[in-house]
């Protein structure tokens, strides 16, 4: 079977050159630093980050990338506590591999239809209006693996392309 053909259909292509090395320090700024900088309007109810799946167990191919949404998961977290007795509300959204143009999956079968997913979100946002994270179905073999016992099992599914 060629090594394409084996990969696990739940494993984003990933491109070593986006963010990681080199690009590095511009992944940072736009991931991080963006998110970070970027002040709210003072009235503003709800404040969101984007996280991913990749920021609970890392594709071994995006390292840098991995890292920024690491950052802005442990920024939410405390971001959020200090927010606790104002009218701000910090939600973590974590999307799974999706198909935008964002590391060229926009026609990629193992990522998931961006209407589907926009579609799911607005479900969410709709259903769960109190939640710290939108987590859609697919993305939770990434979030709950470590709490699930499955985070080495999931890592080295990511990963899978370095081992062959
Ligand atoms: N797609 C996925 O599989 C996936 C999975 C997990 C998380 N996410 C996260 O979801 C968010 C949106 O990604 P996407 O998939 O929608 O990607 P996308 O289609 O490539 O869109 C990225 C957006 O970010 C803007 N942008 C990039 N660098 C910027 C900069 N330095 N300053 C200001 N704007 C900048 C782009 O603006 P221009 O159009 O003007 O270039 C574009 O509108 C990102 O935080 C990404 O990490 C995506």
């Amino acid at each position: 079977m060629p090594k394409s053909d084996r990969r696990d259909p739940r494993v984003p292509t990933g491109n070593p050159s986006v963010f990681a090395n080199s690009r590095g320090s511009r992944g940072c700024e736009s991931s991080v630093t963006g998110p970070i900088v970027t002040p709210a309007p003072p009235l503003r109810y709800y404040r969101s980050k984007c996280v991913s799946g990749l920021a609970y167990v890392p594709l071994a191919a995006t390292p840098t990338y991995n890292a920024t949404k690491a950052a802005i998961h442990s920024f939410s977290e405390s971001l959020r506590v200090q927010l606790t007795k104002s009218n701000v509300q910090v939600i973590e959204l974590v999307p799974p591999a999706t198909r935008t143009s964002l590391m060229g999956q926009q026609n990629s079968d193992v990522a998931m239809p961006l209407e589907q997913f926009l579609t799911e979100v607005m479900d969410l946002l709709r259903t769960q209006p109190d939640a710290e994270q939108i987590l859609v179905e697919r993305v939770k073999w990434q979030r709950n693996a470590e709490a699930e016992g499955r985070y080495q099992d999931v890592l080295n599914v990511l990963s899978a392309r370095y081992r062959e």
